[in-house]
């Protein structure tokens, strides 16, 4: 169960990522074209949000159950702090995942809370691009990241 919730983690990061740099490419495109909020980015926005909700609950039972990282960190939670890599899992990847997973909520909301079609555009940008540089900070498997793991498990 372990590896294959790995496997399913690290494919919805995939395509989380493509949907946020997408739904961003589009709040920047739509603020500088002055085009109307298409009905496609409302779409791709409600899409990102079930994928993000998804990679959440995947990351909670990896973090409470499946993973012998977090488990040999919460047996010396004081420890754990002091390793590199275990303080990585225990507290600095879940807790930018965290952010991120919030801003793509908060973007959502206000995005179709928007009283213009720029105003759209402006919130789309800013908070799917904050999510968007959450993740690429977060998550291991980018060629930045000093915690291994492929790109994509397969
Ligand atoms: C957008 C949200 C998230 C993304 C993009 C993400 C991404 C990843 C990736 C790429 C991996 C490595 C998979 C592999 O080994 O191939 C991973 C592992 C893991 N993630 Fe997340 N994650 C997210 C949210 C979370 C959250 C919210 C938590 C917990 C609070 C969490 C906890 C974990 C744990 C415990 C592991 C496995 C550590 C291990 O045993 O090796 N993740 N995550």
């Amino acid at each position: 169960m372990y590896e294959l919730a790995l496997t399913v983690h690290s494919v919805l990061r995939l395509a989380l990522l493509l949907l946020l740099a997408w739904i961003f490419f589009m709040g920047l495109r739509g603020l500088f074209s002055g085009a109307p909020r298409p009905l496609s980015g409302v779409l791709l926005q409600r899409v990102a949000v079930i994928c993000a909700d998804l990679q959440l609950t995947i990351g909670l039972l990896l973090y409470f159950v499946w993973s012998p990282q977090t488990a040999s960190a919460m047996q010396n939670m004081g420890a754990a702090m002091k390793d590199k890599e275990l303080r990585f899992w225990a507290v600095e990847h879940g807790t930018l995942m965290l952010l991120s997973i919030i801003f793509v909520h908060v973007g959502k909301i206000l995005a179709k809370r928007a009283g213009s079609d720029r105003s759209f555009h402006v919130r789309t940008a800013l908070w799917f691009g904050l999510a968007l540089a959450g993740i690429l900070l977060g998550a291991p498997g980018t060629p930045w990241s000093e915690h291994g793991r492929s790109f994509l498990r397969l």
